[in-house]
């Protein structure tokens, strides 16, 4: 490891200690930064089958060249291992490899994983260490930072759940390479939104071109927005947090009704961020231009902006309607008056919405 090709984002969540690192080629240097966070005892990789072939055996050799006793546990790669079965089977084969309280997990993979890994350290023994290490943008950019961790429930997603913030996050950039090219552009429909509700120079910075190697000072920054986000409102009590759902309300919409598998979550948000501008500029004052720059990206990621005709208006707002409230006739949605911030605003009603998507078409 080259370490100044390191960078550190700087991160203080009350209560909790997180180091967060990213760079390439940090997966060799896993055991070496876990001791050096304080992490002793036996260590479960937590993966999904593709990337465990993928990576990890760097990440197993690492930790027991640090001296650790390392087992490797793999789930089936996918959104159907997220749920409460495939937590109490890996804490099952926890219990069986002789893991106890001193012992602590390795997140290898993508939001999936670390999600389900996260959740298995927030109540094995009542709660053990844990290390992400993500290997997709999304998780990457987003779901390995902030400490939300869990699984699905069979009436809706991420429905069970702890709050356990990660002791140490390693986004290792050179994992991407092996990411397939659809994964891996769907991620920055995350980066975007980012860009939207608090970094609008970032946009500029966005190169669907770039080398996925160069990637780490992008990585860094969107971390620090989400790092800075979940430093005001760590438990999504205030609104604040609130804010990275901007673009998500038709998003979900798009994914209940168009069936999960059909888009992934990325795509779906593309088309749930061009809603949102949309009623951004109609309500809240965002202009035509500042929302043809945020489109003009999203396209240039191969994002889709257009709906197909099978997914009509009325079943996407029935699908809203069913995720989201309406009081009189009004919802909470997050807008943005201008690129770079973003607020919930509360007089957006159900012809607003359905305006919105319609201009999808
Ligand atoms: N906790 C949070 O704050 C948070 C935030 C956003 C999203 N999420 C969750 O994240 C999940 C989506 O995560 P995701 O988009 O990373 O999907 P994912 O974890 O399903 O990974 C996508 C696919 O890519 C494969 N893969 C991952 N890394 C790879 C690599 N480096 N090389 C080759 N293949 C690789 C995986 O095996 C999988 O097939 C959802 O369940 C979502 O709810 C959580
Ligand atoms: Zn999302």
């Amino acid at each position: 490891m080259s370490t100044e090709e390191i960078i550190e984002v700087p991160v203080s969540i009350p209560g909790s200690v997180c180091r967060i690192l990213t760079g390439p080629a940090l997966l060799a240097s896993t055991g070496a930064l876990c001791a050096a966070a304080g992490l002793r005892g036996a260590c479960a990789i937590i993966t999904d089958e593709n990337v465990g072939r993928l990576h990890g055996s760097a990440v197993q050799a690492s930790l027991k060249e640090a001296g650790h006793a390392v087992q490797v546990l793999a789930v089936p790669p996918g959104e159907q291992s997220k749920r409460l079965g495939t937590v109490e089977d890996l804490c099952d084969r926890m219990i069986s490899g002789g893991f106890d309280r001193k012992s602590f997990v390795v997140a290898l993979g993508g939001g999936v994983v670390g999600d389900i890994a996260g959740f298995v350290a927030a109540i094995y023994y009542r709660g053990i260490p844990f290390v992400q290490i993500p290997t997709t943008i999304v998780a990457q950019v987003d779901s390995a930072t902030g400490g939300k961790t869990g699984v699905n429930a069979k009436a809706g997603k991420n429905l069970i759940g702890a709050f356990h913030q990660p002791r140490l996050v390693l986004a290792d950039t050179n994992t991407l390479s092996t990411l397939p090219d659809r994964e891996y552009r769907e991620g920055f429909a995350e980066v975007i939104k980012h860009a939207v509700i608090r970094d609008a120079a970032m946009l500029d910075a966005l190169d669907p071109a770039a080398p996925r190697s160069s990637l780490a000072p992008l990585i860094a920054r969107n971390i620090a927005i989400k790092a800075a986000i979940v430093e005001e409102d760590e438990l999504e009590e205030t609104g604040v947090r609130a804010l990275l759902n901007f673009g998500h309300t038709v998003g979900h919409a798009i994914e209940n009704v168009a069936g999960y598998g059909r888009y992934l979550h990325g795509e779906a948000i593309s088309l749930g961020l061009a809603s949102a501008l949309e009623i951004s500029r109609r309500k809240h004052g965002l202009s035509a231009d500042a929302s043809r720059r945020v489109l003009d990206k999203l396209a240039a990621y191969d994002l889709p902006l257009l709906l197909p005709d099978d997914l009509t208006t009325d079943d996407l707002l029935a699908a809203a309607k069913r995720d989201k409230k309406f009081l009189n006739g009004k919802i909470h949605f997050v807008v943005s008056p201008r690129l770079g911030e973003a607020f919930v605003a509360k007089d957006i009603t159900e012809g607003d919405l359905r305006t919105a998507i319609e201009s999808l078409r």
